[in-house]
């Protein structure tokens, strides 16, 4: 698409675990920002006219024979550059400062005294020892390079910040962008408006109207289809296209007989509700017949893949001529970051539908490509989605078949089906589900024995797993009360027929992962 922001930051990412944190931060202050990797093409650093630069941090010392480096171009640019971290210590070696190797990390808080207070640290006051920052480096800066002066210092770090007495070139060792630095909003506000001059003017309601705009341009008269599964992304990137083109846009629903209690209505009803034009699939039994007997967890992603692009295909032609096929890809997903992803992307094929879009020749549009899931659930607001449905926990396309462990028969779908509404339906009433990143039941391929009245059980087991997450790269257990626990655990074994024990996940991820399969 083309470029619709003309003010925007670029930052350049040394592998800190921390970048994404950046841009948020950035974005929090209505400002649009772009995450590229540090060995991007300067020239396409220059053609994106960025208002200013932000270096990363990043775990290598400046001294690593194979350190990550830039440019020097980029601090000849004319354009603000702010360095954290090891982004800091880049900018003194680049610039002829020395920076002293060490082989202990300081890591944790400190505190900050400020000794300039003109740009960067605008309006915070320059009594000693008066802000709260967050450290997390090994080496640091020994000699600072011609014509910069020192910022700030901490007791154990004398060069805490820096600037360059003229030209727009800043440094802080402390990282900013994380939320045990109080003052960091302050600090990233005030390179972003005093340093580079930028307006806060990127909001959810300016990206609702210009993308809104150029879906217009971009499909003309044509056509798009789109796969809707009821989640936050398809649904909203639906809504956006909807807004642009209104039905020359097809929602396609399939039910994979995979879904949760209710969902498929659940979904509908949201969706009508939307007026959105949907076309409801249900393809249950073929789904359901290809998996009969299939228990290993990446044959069961497969075959719910492949299934699902035949029937999509299907459908697909009885709209006749479609251009375009709409996806809910999200910045996450498109970012070409150096920085640790996490390492369930490669351990299980997340990947649903991978490929459709190759195979059915059709143009990809992507309008939800360079936002973040907070982002995403904003603009869901601005469109009038019901809160119920913004809000919802993720679920995985292949749906119950990774959580009903081992084979997959009707039967155990439907016990898996009635212990997971329990949960669901206790987590709301206790106002939990709004606190988790996701919460639901996994049916385990063993029997156990209870005693139910005088008589001696050999039923299934439940277990349920919480789980409290930012992104879904890291997650752990979710400490639920006791009490919330335990009516769970008596609601699924007094109404679910069929299962007499119930276990709770005190697993974190890693080494687990959210899903059991
Ligand atoms: P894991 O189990 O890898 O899950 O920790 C991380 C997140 O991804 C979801 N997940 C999937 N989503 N297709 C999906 O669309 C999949 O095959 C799949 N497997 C896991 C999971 O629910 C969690 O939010």
């Amino acid at each position: 698409m083309a470029d619709i922001h003309n003010q925007k930051i670029i930052i350049l990412d040394f592998g800190s675990q921390t970048t994404q944190l950046i841009a948020r931060r950035v974005r929090e202050e209505k400002v649009y920002c772009e995450i590229h990797p540090f060995n991007v093409n300067i020239e396409k650093v220059k053609a994106a006219s960025p208002m200013g630069i932000i270096l990363s941090g990043g775990p290598a010392s400046v001294y690593d024979h194979d350190a990550p480096a830039i440019s020097s171009e980029i601090f000849e640019l004319g354009v603000p550059v702010l360095g954290i971290c090891y982004g800091m210590q880049l900018t003194c070696r680049m610039l002829g400062g020395t920076v002293e190797r060490s082989d202990h990390r300081e890591y944790g808080p400190a505190r900050l005294a400020i000794r300039d207070n003109s740009v960067l640290f605008h309006g915070l006051s320059m009594a000693p020892d008066t802000h709260k920052v967050w450290m997390s480096h090994g080496d640091r800066i020994e000699e600072l390079p011609e014509g910069f002066l020192i910022t700030a210092e901490s007791e154990t770090c004398p060069v805490a910040a820096m600037r360059h007495s003229s030209r727009p070139i800043y440094g802080v060792q402390f990282h900013p962008e994380v939320v045990h630095t109080a003052i960091g909003s302050e600090i990233i506000a005030n390179f972003l408006f005093r340093a580079c001059g930028c307006e806060p003017s990127w909001t959810m309601h300016s990206f609702v109207e210009t993308v809104t705009e150029e879906i217009r341009q971009k499909v003309g008269d044509g056509r798009v289809i789109c796969a809707l599964s009821g989640g936050v992304d398809s649904t909203v990137t639906a809504l956006l296209i909807n807004r642009a083109i209104g039905d020359r846009l097809t929602c396609i629903f399939v039910n994979n007989g995979l879904l949760r209690k209710n969902e498929a209505e659940t979904v509908l009803s949201f969706l009508e509700q939307l007026k959105l034009n949907v076309q409801y699939v249900d393809a249950a039994d073929r789904f359901l017949g290809l998996l009969d007997g299939i228990s290993d967890p990446e044959r069961k992603r497969k075959i719910i893949g492949e299934e699902f692009i035949h029937v999509f295909e299907e459908e697909a032609n009885r709209i006749g001529e479609v251009d375009f096929l709409a996806q809910g890809t999200l910045y996450p997903d498109v970012i070409e970051s150096v920085s640790f992803k996490g390492p369930s992307a490669t351990i299980k094929s997340h990947h649903n539908v991978g490929g459709l879009p190759e195979i059915m020749k059709l143009e990809l549009i992507e309008p939800l490509r360079e936002l973040f899931k907070d982002e995403v659930r904003k603009v869901g607001e601005e469109l009038g989605m019901p809160s119920d449905l913004i809000y919802r926990h993720p679920f995985p396309g292949p749906g119950l078949a990774i959580r009903t462990l081992g084979t997959i028969t009707p039967e155990r779908l439907d016990i898996l089906r009635e212990a997971d509404a329990i949960v669901l339906e206790e987590m709301k009433a206790s106002g939990w589900y709004a606190r988790v990143w996701q919460s639901f039941a996994v049916l385990l391929p063993i029997q156990t024995v209870g005693v139910m009245g005088d008589e001696r059980t050999y039923d299934h087991v439940v277990a349920f797993r919480c789980v409290d997450s930012l992104d879904a790269m890291t997650a752990d257990w979710t400490r639920l009360p006791y009490e919330l626990m335990a009516r769970i655990s008596n609601r699924i074994i007094n109404e679910v027929r069929g299962v007499n024990r119930v276990c709770y996940d005190i697993s974190s991820k890693p080494p687990a992962t959210i899903e059991w399969e």
